[in-house]
Order: C-alpha cells, then structure tokens, then sequence
C-alpha cells in the first residue's frame, strides 16, 4: 500500500518537476532536457540539433576570397544553432533520396559509403554541456559519448596547440577506412578516404568563413592519444581536429 503509495506521489512529481525545470530554461536548453528525458530509459542521451539553414548572406565566392586558417578567437561562445550549422555543412544530410538508408550528404564521398565520423569536442556551447558529442547526421543530432571539458587533454594530444584549449569546441574527425577499402581496396585507403575528409573539411572552413567563425584543419597530433579521449572504437582513425571559435574584430 505505502509503496503505492510512493509511486503514485513519485509519478505525479516527475511531470511536476520537468515543467518547473522548463520554465527556468532557455530555448535551446529546453531542447536538450527533451530529449534527455525522452532517452533515459535507453542511457543514450540524444541532444537534437537546431534545424540548419539553407540560405544564408555571404556568397561562396566571398567565403573562398576570405577563408583562412584561424588560430585565435574572440573569447565567447559558440551558440548551439551555430554549432548545427558548421555540422550540417561537414557532414550533414542534405538530400533525403534514399542510397544505403541514410541519404546523401553535403559532401561528396567515394561510392556514397561516408566513412566519416565527426565528434564535437565541446567547452563553451551555450545550451550544451560541456562534453564529447557523436555528430549523427540521420536526424541532425548529437549523442553524449563522456562529459566534461576535454579541451585541455585534447590540446596536450595535439602537440599543445593552444587554440584547441581556447576554441570554444572543436569538431574531430576520425574514419572508419573499412567502408570504403571493402569496395575500394587499397585506393580506398591511400586515396578516398582523404579526399573524402578534404571535401568535408574545406565545408567547415567556407561554413565558418560565412558566419563570421575561424578555424583550422589541424593534422599533427598524436593518434592514439586522441582516440582514447574521443572513446574512438578499434575501427576508427582520428585524421584531423578542427577548432571553431569567434573571429576577433
Ligand atoms: C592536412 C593539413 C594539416 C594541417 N595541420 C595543421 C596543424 O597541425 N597546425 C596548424 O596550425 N595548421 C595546420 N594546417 C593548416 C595549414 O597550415 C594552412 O592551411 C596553411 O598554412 C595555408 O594557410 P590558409 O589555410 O590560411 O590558406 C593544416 C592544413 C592541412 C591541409
């Protein structure tokens, strides 16, 4: 009786509870606790992203003619529609035609087989926890892989390079070679893969260049180092970091 008791006030409380939770936070923020609470069950915290835009006021040519690699930033944060948009440009799915289930996406890959996979290395998102984010373009969203400010660890892995420490987050790439060897074989490896991560990258710099963000593909780092603070599988090879920030005036 009194256990049902408990579970009757337990169940009335948690609704309760959310609503005050909602009224107190932002927009964005409110997003996020959606999707918490709708993934608890599963322990897979999913944070859905704001929907992308399609249009925006800067030219490519403009953006060609300005892009540069950036490794200072304004001290501010990124916001997390911001974020959206430097994903969705990478790796996002711009075309729902079905190729493999997944649809096509905003840059090209050798046969469609995406061996791509983007993490956001987050510390000042506004609306998002500090953490290690999965990019998942099926349904724009990112998933929490570990909590917490990595930044510092990521920059030590990267020879120190300090506008890893300082970016508000960066965006880290790694493939899975296996994709497109499977089909390609060694010209998979040796060739498309990274020709892949090129078209990708230089997405994010004219993305960035178009909203007034810096950037920088940055290769040197240490592998094995930036793998275990990613939570890498066995399968994945980390190939570039790209830290993401303000430009300064
Ligand atoms: C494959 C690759 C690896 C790179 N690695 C680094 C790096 O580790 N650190 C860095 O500061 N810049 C790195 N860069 C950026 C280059 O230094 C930069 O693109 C080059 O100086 C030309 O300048 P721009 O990009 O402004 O035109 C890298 C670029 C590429 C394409």
């Amino acid at each position: 009786m009194q256990l049902k008791l408990n579970f009757i006030i337990f169940k009335n409380f948690v609704p309760l509870f959310l609503i005050i939770l909602f009224s107190f936070s932002s927009r964005s923020e409110r997003t996020s606790l959606i999707y918490k609470f709708t993934n608890r069950k599963s322990d897979t915290i999913i944070i859905k992203l704001p929907k992308p835009l399609v249009k925006g006021i800067m030219t490519v040519e403009e953006a060609l003619s300005k892009r540069r690699s950036v490794r200072e930033y304004k001290d501010t944060c990124l916001t997390l529609q911001e974020v959206s948009q430097l994903l969705w440009a990478a790796y996002g799915i711009s075309d729902s035609v079905k190729w493999n289930g997944f649809g096509l996406h905003t840059a090209p890959s050798a046969g469609a087989l995406y061996p791509l996979e983007l993490y956001l290395v987050a510390g000042n998102v506004s609306g998002l926890p500090a953490g290690i984010y999965k990019f998942r373009p099926k349904g724009h969203c990112l998933i929490l892989v570990k909590s917490g400010d990595n930044r510092s660890d990521l920059c030590d892995a990267a020879l120190k390079q300090k506008m890893i420490k300082y970016a508000p987050a960066s965006i880290v790439y790694s493939a899975i070679f296996a994709r497109t060897t499977e089909k390609y074989g060694n010209r998979g490896r040796e060739r498309y893969v990274c020709m892949d991560l090129g078209h990708s990258g230089e997405n994010i710099y004219l993305q960035a260049t178009a909203m007034g963000i810096g950037t920088c593909a940055i290769g040197a780092f240490e592998d094995k180092k930036v793998a275990k603070i990613i939570n890498m599988s066995k399968d994945e090879e980390p190939l570039y970091i790209m830290p993401v920030g303000k430009l300064k005036e």
